[in-house]
């Protein structure tokens, strides 16, 4: 049995450029991968199974639509295993749908699970080329840390950062679709007469100021340089969010932004104790429906045992 724990992600900096060709959008995503994390088991099976616990269990999908079901037989057939048997049991704490890419770092914990199950050791640039196949997040869940992802967030650049972070996420009640948001990003500057398109908007690029915060471990700055640009996309279709970053801001956070596309708010406190009491006024703001405190950066998806 091989067990593996892999990090959620906020984006500090989620630049979105215009609508591609192919549906996707590039980006200046700076990923930053935080403790709260799920596990994925990974033990003989029969073909491929799966099974979930933990607080939204109820609403993961347990066929092959699931991205670490996926994970397994891609995987496989990379490697010309033609009867792949695995059980994978995600024990789950990354809120389901939350803008915090639980499901792709589900996909990514399955990518090393199996590899290890299977003793196929596969070099991590090849690991890598496979999650960018299951989806855009999916490489960032494998690699941890902070790093910068360009195209549509699958090109990682692994960033410098001093010492710890320390976050509170607000997760609100039920989800956000991720290409909802995104029409809805082009939806709105459709509307203010920007336009969407490619040559419409300006190809985004990392920011220097947030970048300096990150290598300095400067929370403050850090927190005055967080943005993202899908956070108005979010807003408009979920309203009451903005209720909860203001409750996150009135409790003491330094910064607060939508993690992703949402629903999840993300708030930066300046230490633990200031994050645990940021995390009781959101609960109690009664905004949300949970509220966890937590740090980062933390390293990728890791066999723990
Ligand atoms: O890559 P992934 O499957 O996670 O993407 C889900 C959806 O999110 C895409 O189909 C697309 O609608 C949107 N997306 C995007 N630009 C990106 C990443 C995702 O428009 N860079």
């Amino acid at each position: 049995m091989i067990t593996v724990r892999v990090p959620a992600k906020v984006n500090v900096q989620l630049g979105v450029g215009g609508l591609r060709a192919d549906g996707f959008h590039d980006l200046a995503n700076v990923f930053f991968a935080v403790a709260l994390g799920d596990e994925v088991t990974a033990s003989p099976g029969e073909g491929v199974t799966l099974s979930c616990t933990g607080p939204d269990a109820a609403v993961v999908p347990l066929d092959d639509s699931n991205l670490a079901a996926r994970a397994a037989r891609l995987l496989a057939a990379h490697h010309g295993l033609a009867d792949p048997g695995v059980h994978l049991h995600i024990a789950k704490a990354i809120p389901v749908a939350g803008g915090m890419a639980g499901g792709s770092a589900d996909g990514a914990a399955a990518l090393v699970a199996c590899d290890a199950l299977w003793q196929l050791d596969t070099p991590l640039p090849v690991l890598l080329d496979l999650a960018a196949e299951l989806g855009s997040d999916v490489p960032f869940a494998l690699l941890g840390g902070v790093a910068l992802g360009r195209g549509r967030g699958e090109i990682l650049e692994p960033l410098p950062v001093e010492g710890t972070f320390h976050w509170i996420f607000a997760v609100a009640d039920g989800g956000l679709s991720t290409p909802a948001v995104y029409r809805e990003c082009d939806r709105l500057r459709d509307r203010a007469g920007t336009g969407s398109g490619e040559t419409d908007v300006t190809t985004p690029d990392a920011d220097p100021t947030l970048l300096a915060a990150l290598a300095e471990g400067d929370a403050v700055a850090l927190a005055a340089a967080l943005t993202n640009d899908l956070q108005p996309a979010a807003v408009s279709l979920r309203p009451a969010l903005a209720a909860t970053l203001r409750a996150g801001t009135e409790a003491g956070a330094l910064g607060a932004l939508v993690s992703g596309s949402g629903p999840t708010c993300a708030f930066l406190a300046k230490d633990a104790e200031s994050a645990a009491a940021v995390a009781e006024a959101l609960l109690a703001s009664g905004t949300c429906r949970a509220a966890h405190a937590t740090y980062g950066p933390v390293p990728g998806a890791s066999v723990v045992s």
